[in-house]
């Protein structure tokens, strides 16, 4: 297929490109960051800059495209003013799903977040009704970010009302590579009580990216909702255990877990309608004391 994928120069982007291409698609690649004009490198997706949040130019990147990838996004609201996380990350998703409606395009796969129910960035903190997360879980989102994505979901839902295309959107976790997996995830591994909001969640990007294009190749009809995190818990501990200590009774255990290591959040939906298979862990790149395993800094984002 020819697939679009934006915010392609991003963590998510980069790892869906390879990824897409692996599988043997065509793959056109955007961003906000201008073009080499030079001889393009072997295997090099054709690449457009454009920047989103302008319907025009988000109709000339969809335009031709049999499937879309919707990457790009301001990846979270602390480091940007609200308006322009909240302004840039929606009108973004608007513009391309928009122009995939006009186009007839059939599959669109929307990058969404983990941060949807709410409990990331909000002003008044709360926790989760139960761990691990689901689809079911009660969204209340107070941030722009959890906001935007939150609406952008709901776009998706109202694309399936108005027309054809087929929607799937993908809630990753904290996205890690080897570039990254010791400075985010090293900290947790080597000490529990630095918490997190997803409950020591993370996902690896090359299974995200893999995930990604099962929901790209997927038949599946109207609008779902896929949460994409990594099996196991950054550190490996006994879930229940970690969450009674640094918790105690104010989050809910939904058991049976689905091992004993579990992740915070539940991956059941996506393993059991898209087939995702994760095959990656933080074991694979850092050791005991988080920190990174000789050999392990090689890949797309090599640790140099
Ligand atoms: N990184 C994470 O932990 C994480 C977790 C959950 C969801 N996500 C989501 O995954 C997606 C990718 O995030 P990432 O981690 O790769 O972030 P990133 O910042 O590495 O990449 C995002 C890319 O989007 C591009 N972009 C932003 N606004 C744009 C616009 N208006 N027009 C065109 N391009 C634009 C940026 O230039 C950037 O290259 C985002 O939707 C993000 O919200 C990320």
């Amino acid at each position: 297929m020819r697939v679009l994928v934006t915010g392609a120069r991003g963590k998510v982007g980069r790892a869906a490109v390879a990824a897409l291409q692996e599988a043997g698609h065509d793959v056109r690649a955007s961003d906000l960051s201008p073009p080499t004009f030079e001889r393009p490198e072997k295997g090099e997706p054709d690449y457009l800059q454009a920047r989103l949040t302008d319907a025009g130019e988000a109709f000339a990147v969809v335009r031709g495209a049999e499937a879309v990838v919707h990457a790009a996004a301001i990846p979270e609201p602390t480091r940007n003013p609200a308006h322009i996380v909240f302004h840039n990350n929606l009108m973004a998703t608007f513009n391309v799903l928009e122009a995939a409606i006009r186009f007839g395009v059939p599959r669109f796969v929307n990058i969404s977040s983990e941060t949807v129910p709410g409990f990331f960035f909000p002003e008044r903190e709360f926790l989760p009704d139960y761990v691990p997360v689901d689809e079911e879980h009660s969204i209340r989102p107070q941030d722009p970010y959890a906001t935007a994505k939150h609406f952008g979901e709901q776009l998706m839902d109202a694309a399936i009302r108005r027309s054809d295309i087929r929607c799937v959107s993908i809630r990753p976790s904290w996205v890690q590579h080897e570039g990254n997996y010791e400075r985010n995830l090293g900290p947790q591994v080597r000490d529990a009580s630095v918490l997190s909001p997803n409950f020591w969640s993370y996902i690896d990007v090359y299974d995200l990216a893999d995930a990604i294009v099962l929901a790209t190749e997927s038949d599946l009809p109207g609008h779902e909702v896929f949460y994409i995190a990594s099996p196991d818990n950054v550190g490996g501990r006994p879930f229940e255990e970690i969450v009674r200590e640094y918790y105690g009774d104010q989050v809910e255990v939904k058991k049976p877990l689905p091992r004993e290591d579990a992740s915070g959040i539940s991956i059941a939906k996506a393993q059991k309608m898209l087939g995702y298979s994760p095959k990656r862990s933080w074991r694979d790149y850092l050791n005991e004391d988080g920190q990174l395993k000789t050999g392990a800094g090689e890949g797309l984002f090599g640790a140099g």
